[in-house]
């Protein structure tokens, strides 16, 4: 089984901030970091370091070649980075504020001038039983979920940013939904929903196995047989940017060894150690240091 993430690739540009900025005000900034980020990227190296051998298809320009260069030092498959000469790389503007919260702006750049012949021959190199694991950051994703799922890949689905485009997606197409409490009440237009009633409501939209992250809260597993939660470990949070990307990554390389409540717990574990760190690429742990904190 191959594992492709085929998503964006992003420039962060990460201003550190007392509270984030309000309509008509203008502050000033402590601190300023250039990060390399994108969930398609974080989630890549969040895969590779949890120990998956993984492949990423995507999009940049040449001031995002180092991103190509640090997938490569982090063991990821980068024949699928297509590099344009002209467009410019996706990018994010964050603000973490004194909280460890942050917010985020993107510019899609390369991440959304994908094109449909990229996508085709990026799928023939893989078959039958690999899986592709797709965010919300690239253009198209209906025609690369419809021509996935034609060629039997298992399709992966993190739905975030949520936007109006997702529901015109096949969703029915999805076989592992991971989303967030806010992209679940999205999907379900309800508010006032206990995370039990929402993972449930999910299910039965959807019909495919869910993984609900709720934060403090922990996270909850729902297929046709099993439903678990998760407590979440309790750590002082100095940023949460890509916490949820290296969720994604460890959950998915211990499910696919067979272990649901395993992958449970080192995610759960592995998204805390990223939140006591700042930044998105630097924050994800390895795979030798989430075992040194079980
Ligand atoms: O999930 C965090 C990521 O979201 C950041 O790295 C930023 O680039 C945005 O894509």
């Amino acid at each position: 089984m191959k594992v492709l993430c085929f998503g964006s690739l992003n420039i962060d540009y990460t201003y550190q901030v007392d509270h984030f900025v309000q309509k008509g005000e203008t502050i000033l900034s402590k601190d300023l970091q250039v990060f390399p980020g994108g969930k398609g990227f974080n989630q890549s190296i969040a895969l590779a370091r949890a120990g998956l051998k993984t492949y990423m298809a995507g999009k940049i320009g040449t001031d995002g070649l180092f991103l190509k260069k640090l997938l490569e030092e982090n063991n990821v498959n980068t024949d699928f980075i297509k590099v344009s000469a002209v467009e410019k790389t996706g990018n994010a503007i964050i603000q973490n504020d004194k909280d460890g919260d942050n917010c985020i702006l993107l510019y899609g750049g390369t991440n959304q001038t994908i094109t449909r012949e990229h996508m085709d021959s990026v799928l023939s190199a893989f078959e039958k039983g690999d899986v592709l694991i797709l965010q919300n950051e690239i253009n198209d994703m209906g025609y690369l979920m419809e021509k996935a799922h034609e060629k039997g890949l298992k399709i992966v689905l993190n739905p975030s940013p949520m936007d109006e485009k997702i529901e015109q997606y096949p969703l029915d197409l999805v076989d592992i939904f991971l989303l967030n409490e806010v992209e679940g009440a999205q999907l379900l237009k309800k508010k006032d929903i206990s995370f039990e009633e929402m993972i449930s409501e999910l299910w039965d939209k959807y019909n495919t196995t869910t993984i609900l992250t709720v934060g403090e809260k922990g996270a909850y597993y729902k297929d046709q047989q099993m439903f678990f939660h998760q407590e979440a470990y309790v750590v002082k949070a100095v940023d949460t940017t890509a916490a949820g990307d290296t969720f994604t990554g460890y959950f998915l390389k211990e499910y696919f060894s067979g272990n649901i409540r395993n992958a449970l717990q080192i995610a759960s574990l592995a998204s805390s150690i990223a939140v006591t760190r700042k930044g998105a690429y630097p924050s994800i742990p390895t795979m030798e240091e989430v075992k040194e904190r079980l």
